[in-house]
């Protein structure tokens, strides 16, 4: 009798909430930045309609009237579940405790909250399911100045019985365009970051990565959307998004029946149900989004401003320059080859020195990429002084000092594989694939948590002079599987091994907050907004060749700042690619990033010496207009004129750096106009990198104004020539 008392009452307060529903006062729920709008509102079912994301709207109340002329309630939602009348992929999808398989959310409140100390000032919606015990928040920052804004849910069980999630999207967004021109990025290693552009048509485009670890190997969770018309650098109406997770995520764009352009976007579904257990709840990563009416030049600096102010970790700190040992002696080397390195980087006026692979195991030392991963002891052989020596001597000459390391994986020819099998990702009775001779440790694991932290602890008290961690990762997952996981949470795992490696980095971070971690996975394997929260830079690519760099430079700093994209100058012909490029063009290249060098120096004569010493000198001098200036580019590599150019641009338009690379001949005499400079200032031209400019404009003034529209010819006139001119205001 008890029992159906309180069932009758619940259905009763939960029929309350429907009822409510049916008369729900239409309302307009809004958040805005200094220039842009996100306005949703509850219409008279209560359910929380998407109205606009784009310029900013004062007075949103007559979207509500707009909303009331639709033939069919198909309503575009603002986080879109299974269920009701929907007939598009949904942002939620779960199974209830008693085996429904529909969702019904609808508006219950809203606060709006000032920035906090994140920045943003925040919306948070609560939702709930018209039938079953489900809430969903849905919460909404909103960066003002950088007119950037951030979505995500959490979802909660608040009933008494679990409840299976499916669908778990950060965000939904449904668009109205005449047309959609989704510019998303592909690749493979050493070929990251290449971008595609599709117009969209009716049915659903997907971009997804199931990788599990190195997420953006191939793909990346970013996209540029351009609404109406092509994407163009400098016009049109763009919207950016980036998912702030390293795992699994799947971005959709989903044209229905009513030309509507429905977005979900957040971790990948791929074998990922999740039991959520009553009372508790599922956080999704944030969805960044932001919009331009400027191209895509203006979402990258909405995005480049947001990242270095919110997000980067230690953005506003200056990165030193850097030789790394990597392709000038891989696995070969001794104390004195890598005390001649520290020589001839300091020689050349560099500022690091980084210690790749190789350094470490004993019983089966770390000679080739075969063995000693998991046995992370100074090889007694190659180093008998140890990293201590090593660290101190680079201090010597003036040097900081780093070092690599790949903590979340094994190989099978280690002492950890043969003391802790147990700790490998394995499918239930499967054999365990290798990668690159190695297999991955299983972070939904606090005892693997707890060893990948000890991994950087113990790395970092080789010496109190380590500066900076260069973490890799050179395998995804494959036969996913985990022996701490229970059998029912195995589809658990690969949020579970995201959610591990963030508490790791929490944990690192608490413990060194100063020190420089680059994430590495292959290159750009973990080049994502989620990561960057931890880590001051990545490894833009393992590909260090100048020319085919220059897509994969230009595709990544569309989305990330270039005070992140590590950029070295290599040896010629290329490891990767064997490309020969002039060692002017791979200076001028690698300048447009967080610069560094990745070479034998001992192979270089002295005039190539004599010239990276000038080059790291100009480089000193710029590098704060390329790490938190501007970026303005003037030709795209895939704009079929045969030129890549940039310019960085300071904020307060004193200073700027153009660079200028002719990758294709097609044009003897271009012309480059300087966008991004302030057209009432006079600017000294001088060009870097060059004993004895040859350059007409070289030490000559100009008015901002003519730069801008009329331009400046640089000498480009053969392939693999290149030109960097920085332009200082004159009063
Ligand atoms: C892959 C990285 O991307 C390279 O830079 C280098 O660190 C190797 N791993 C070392 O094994």
């Amino acid at each position: 009798m008890k029992k159906i008392t309180l069932g009758l009452i619940s259905c009763l307060l939960l029929s309350g909430v429907a009822m409510a529903q049916k008369t729900a006062t239409p309302r307009i729920v809004k958040i805005d930045t200094e220039s842009l709008s996100l306005v949703m509102g509850v219409n008279k079912d209560g359910y929380l309609l998407f109205h606009h994301f784009g310029p900013k709207i004062e007075d949103a109340t007559p979207f509500l009237k707009k909303g009331e002329y639709r033939r069919e309630p198909t309503y575009e939602m603002a986080y879109l579940s299974s269920g009701g009348r929907n007939i598009r992929e949904p942002a939620l999808r779960v199974t209830h405790a008693n085996g429904d398989i529909n969702t019904e959310l609808v508006y219950v409140s809203h606060k709006e909250t000032a920035a906090g100390a994140d920045g943003a000032r925040t919306l948070e919606i609560l939702l709930r399911d018209k039938v079953n015990p489900l809430e969903v928040t849905l919460i909404v920052k909103a960066w003002q100045k950088e007119n950037v804004i951030s979505e995500h849910v959490v979802i909660r069980n608040a009933g008494d019985k679990p409840v299976t999630l499916h669908n778990y999207y950060s965000a939904y967004m449904p668009l109205k365009a005449n047309k959609y021109y989704l510019n998303h990025f592909y690749g493979a290693w050493a070929r990251e970051m290449m971008l595609a552009e599709t117009q969209l048509t009716a049915g659903i485009k997907t971009v997804e990565s199931k990788r599990g670890a190195r997420a953006t190997r191939c793909e990346n969770p970013s996209f540029l959307l351009a609404l109406d018309t092509p994407l163009a650098e400098n016009s049109g109406n763009v919207i950016g998004g980036a998912l702030a997770w390293s795992g699994n995520w799947k971005l959709n764009f989903e044209i229905d029946e009513f030309a509507i352009l429905n977005i979900s976007a957040g971790i990948s579904p791929f074998a990922s149900d999740y039991t959520l257990p009553a009372g508790a709840t599922f956080e999704t990563p944030e969805m960044i989004f932001t919009y331009s009416t400027a191209g895509a030049g203006g979402v990258s600096r909405n995005l480049h401003d947001w990242a270095r102010n919110h997000r980067v970790y230690d953005a506003q700190t200056i990165r030193p320059t850097l030789l790394n040992s990597w392709e000038g002696a891989y696995f070969t080397f001794d104390e004195k080859t890598l005390t001649d390195m520290i020589d001839d980087a300091a020689g050349m006026g560099l500022e690091m020195f980084v210690l790749d692979d190789g350094w470490f195991g004993n019983k089966y030392p770390r000679d080739n990429n075969k063995t000693a991963l998991g046995d992370w002891q100074v090889n007694k052989k190659k180093l008998p002084r140890g990293i201590g020596y090593l660290a101190d001597y680079a201090v010597s000459k003036g040097l900081k000092f780093g070092i690599w390391i790949e903590p979340e994986m094994v190989s099978p020819k280690s002492e950890l594989a043969e003391k802790h099998p147990e700790w490998i990702v394995k499918g239930k009775g499967r054999e365990i694939p290798t990668m690159r001779y190695q297999w991955l440790l299983d972070l939904t694991n606090p005892e693997v948590q707890d060893f990948v932290f000890s991994v950087f602890d113990e790395t970092m008290k080789l010496s109190p002079n380590i500066s900076y961690i260069k973490w890799d990762a050179n395998r995804h997952v494959e036969n996913a599987g985990s022996a701490y996981l229970d059998d029912d949470k195995q589809s658990h795992f690969w949020v579970e091994y995201t959610r591990g490696l963030y508490k790791v980095y929490e944990r690192v971070r608490a413990k060194y907050p100063n020190v420089i971690v680059q994430a590495c996975a292959s290159g750009g394997g973990r080049v994502d907004y989620g990561a960057l929260k931890y880590h001051q830079e990545v490894w833009t690519s393992d590909n260090t060749d100048a020319i085919t760099r220059v897509r994969i430079q230009y595709g990544t700093n569309l989305i990330y700042p270039s005070l992140v994209t590590g950029s070295h100058v290599s040896q010629v012909p290329n490891h990767q690619t064997n490309n020969v490029t002039p060692l002017k063009f791979r200076f001028d290249l690698a300048m447009t990033g967080r610069f560094g060098m990745e070479l034998q120096p001992k192979d270089m004569n002295e005039a190539d010496k004599e010239f990276a010493k000038m080059a790291i000198a100009n480089y000193k001098n710029i590098r704060d207009i390329v790490m938190q200036g501007d970026l303005y580019r003037i030709n795209s590599p895939y704009d079929n004129s045969g030129l890549y150019s940039l310019m960085y641009v300071s904020k307060d338009k004193t200073r700027a750096v153009m660079s200028a690379f002719c990758i294709d001949y097609r044009n003897i005499m271009p012309t480059f106009k300087l966008t991004g400079l302030d057209p009432a200032k006079r600017y000294k031209v001088t060009e870097l990198n060059e004993k004895k400019s040859k350059f007409w404009a070289n030490g000559k003034t100009f008015t901002g104004e003519f730069l801008i529209n009329g331009g400046l010819n640089p000498r480009l006139m053969k392939n693999l020539q290149s030109m960097v001119l920085l332009l200082e205001e004159v009063k």
